[in-house]
C-alpha cells in the first residue's frame, strides 16, 4: 500500500516536464522520480545500468521495456516513495510500461493524476534549442533563465553543455517515437479519467500555477 499523493507528468520532449516537476515536487513534498535522470546519471557513473542504455539515449530511442520496469520497480520500493507517494517524470512512456504501472500500484488504488503539458511542437524545439545542462551538477538553463555568466553554472560553477541527445537527429527520433508510443499512454488514461492537460506555454512560474491549481482540483474530486 502506497499512501501519500502520486502524480505522473507527461508532455513532448522539451516541454517542461523536468523544470516543472522540480518545482512540483518542492511544492506537494514528494521524490522526484525521473527516468531519464537515472538513466544519464547511470551513464555518468559508468556502471552496469549505464553501458546498457547509453546507445539507446544517445540515439534518441528508448530503453527497452524490462530494463526501465526493473528500475521503477526498485525506486518505488524506497521508503520515500512508499510514505510521501512520488511525482514520475518520463515514465511511463508506453502503454504496455503504463499497464505495468497499474498492476503495480493496485493496492493503494491506482495514480492520483496525470498531468499533460500541452506544448505547440514549434515550442518545444526553441526550448530544446537554447537548453543548456551543467556537466556537474546538472541545473538546467533555457532561454528565459539563462546563466548569469555565459558557459557558467551559477550553481556550481561548472561547464553548461547541450545534452547528447539534443542533437537534430536525437530531437526528431523522440519526437517521432513520442507520437508512436507515447501518445497513446495520454489516452489511455484519459479513457480512465485520470488526465488533465494544462496549457504549458508562457513563463515557468505562470505554468506551475497552472498546473498546481489543476492538480488541486483534480485531488479534491478523488
Ligand atoms: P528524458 O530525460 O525523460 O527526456 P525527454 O522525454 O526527451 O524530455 P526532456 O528532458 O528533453 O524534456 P522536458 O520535458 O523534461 O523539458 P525540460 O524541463 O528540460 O529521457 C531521456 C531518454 O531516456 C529517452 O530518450 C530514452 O532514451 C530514455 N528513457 C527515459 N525514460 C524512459 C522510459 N520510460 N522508457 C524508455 N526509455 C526511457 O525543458 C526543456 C527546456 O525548456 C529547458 O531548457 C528549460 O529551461 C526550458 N523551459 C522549460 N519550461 C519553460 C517555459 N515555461 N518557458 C520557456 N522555457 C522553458
Amino acid at each position: 500500500m502506497i499512501p501519500g499523493v502520486e502524480l505522473v507528468i507527461m508532455g513532448k520532449q522539451g516541454a517542461g516536464k523536468g523544470t516543472q516537476a522540480t518545482r512540483l515536487c518542492r511544492h506537494y513534498v514528494i521524490p522526484h522520480i525521473s527516468t531519464g535522470d537515472i538513466f544519464r546519471e547511470a551513464v555518468r557513473s559508468d556502471n552496469d545500468l549505464g553501458g546498457r542504455v547509453r546507445e539507446y539515449l544517445d540515439a534518441g530511442e528508448l530503453v527497452p521495456d524490462d530494463l526501465v520496469l526493473a528500475v521503477i520497480h526498485e525506486r518505488l520500493e524506497k521508503p520515500d516513495s512508499q510514505e510521501r507517494g512520488f511525482m514520475l517524470d518520463g515514465f511511463p512512456r508506453t502503454v504496455n510500461q503504463a499497464k505495468d504501472l497499474d498492476e503495480m500500484l493496485k493496492p493503494s488504488g491506482g495514480l492520483d493524476v496525470v498531468v499533460n503539458l500541452d506544448v505547440p511542437t514549434d515550442i518545444v524545439l526553441e526550448r530544446l534549442a537554447g537548453r543548456r545542462v551543467c556537466a556537474e551538477c546538472k541545473a538546467n538553463y533555457g532561454t528565459e533563465r539563462p546563466p548569469e555568466l555565459e558557459g557558467v553554472c551559477d550553481v556550481c560553477g561548472g561547464t553548461l553543455q547541450r545534452r547528447a541527445d539534443d542533437t537534430d537527429a536525437g530531437i526528431r527520433r523522440r519526437l517521432e517515437l513520442y507520437e508512436e508510443q507515447t501518445r497513446p499512454v495520454l489516452e489511455w488514461y484519459e479513457d480512465q479519467g485520470r488526465l488533465v492537460s494544462v496549457i504549458a506555454t508562457g513563463g515557468v512560474e505562470e505554468v506551475t500555477d497552472r498546473l498546481i491549481a489543476a492538480i488541486d482540483t483534480q485531488l479534491n474530486r478523488r
